[in-house]
C-alpha cells in the first residue's frame, strides 16, 4: 500500500467556522487527504475556534492589531509564525475578515485559498448574497479561488452554481450558498492534497492527481 501524503491545512476563519467543519469531516471521512494543522482567528469569541477545539484541532485567537479591516505588521508576522510553527502548506480562508497582502502572500505564495458566495468576477466583496439578489440574477453560486494582491481575484479553482428564487430573502439566499460552499471547499482542497491543480496564467486545470 503506497502512504498518500497528507497536505497540512492551517485555517482562518472570524465567525461560526461552517465550512471548516465541512473541511474537518471530510478529512475525517478519509476524502481529502489533508490534515489541519491549526485554525486561526482574529476574534476570541468566534465560533470557528470552539468548533475546532471540539475536534480536537488546535486553535488560537491571535490579535489582528489596530487597524479593522487588515493586519497591522506584527500581526500578520505573529499569523504568519504560528502558521509556519504548524508546518501549514496550504492556507485556507474560510470567513477570515481581513485583507492579506504583501509579507503574507509573499511568505505562502501560491498557497493561500478562499471561498466567496457568489459566482466570481461577480459580486466580489461583501455581503455577495445581498448583491445577488439586488441585482436580480437567477443564478449565483459560490467559488473557491487562490488568494492573489488583489480582492477575490485569483484564480478559480471550483465554482459551484446555487438557484436564486423568487421567495429569497437574503438570508435564505445565504443559507443555500452555504450548503454549496460545504461541498465545493471539501472538494477544491481534495483536488489541492492530490496535487491535482494546475495553475496556468488565470486558468486552472483539475486533472487526476495521485
Ligand atoms: C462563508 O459564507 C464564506 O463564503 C465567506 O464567509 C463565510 C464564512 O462562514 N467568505 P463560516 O464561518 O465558514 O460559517
Amino acid at each position: 500500500m503506497t502512504d498518500v501524503k497528507q497536505l497540512r491545512l492551517g485555517i482562518l476563519g472570524s465567525g461560526k467556522g461552517s465550512n471548516m467543519v465541512a473541511i474537518a469531516d471530510a478529512v475525517a471521512a478519509g476524502t481529502v487527504p489533508a490534515v489541519i494543522a491549526v485554525v486561526l482567528s482574529d476574534v476570541a469569541e468566534a465560533g470557528i475556534l470552539e468548533r475546532a477545539r471540539e475536534r480536537g484541532i488546535r486553535a488560537e485567537f491571535i490579535a489582528p492589531g489596530k487597524f479593522r479591516t487588515k493586519l497591522d505588521e506584527a500581526a500578520e508576522m505573529a499569523y504568519i509564525a504560528a502558521l509556519q510553527a504548524a508546518q501549514v502548506e496550504v492556507v485556507v480562508l474560510a470567513g477570515f475578515m481581513r485583507i492579506l497582502k504583501g509579507e503574507f502572500l509573499r511568505a505562502f505564495a501560491n498557497r493561500v485559498i478562499n471561498i466567496h458566495p457568489s459566482l466570481l468576477p461577480s459580486f466580489p466583496g461583501l455581503e455577495a448574497w445581498r448583491q445577488a439578489l439586488d441585482y436580480g440574477v437567477k443564478v449565483t453560486g459560490c467559488t473557491v479561488h487562490f488568494v492573489d494582491q488583489g480582492i477575490d481575484t485569483g484564480p478559480i479553482i471550483v465554482q459551484q452554481t446555487v438557484p436564486v428564487l423568487d421567495d429569497d430573502t437574503p438570508v435564505s439566499l445565504h443559507e443555500r450558498i452555504q450548503q454549496a460552499e460545504r461541498v465545493a471547499y471539501p472538494a477544491a482542497i481534495a483536488a489541492l492534497a492530490r496535487g491535482a491543480v494546475t495553475v496556468r496564467g488565470r486558468r486552472t486545470t483539475l486533472g487526476q492527481g495521485r
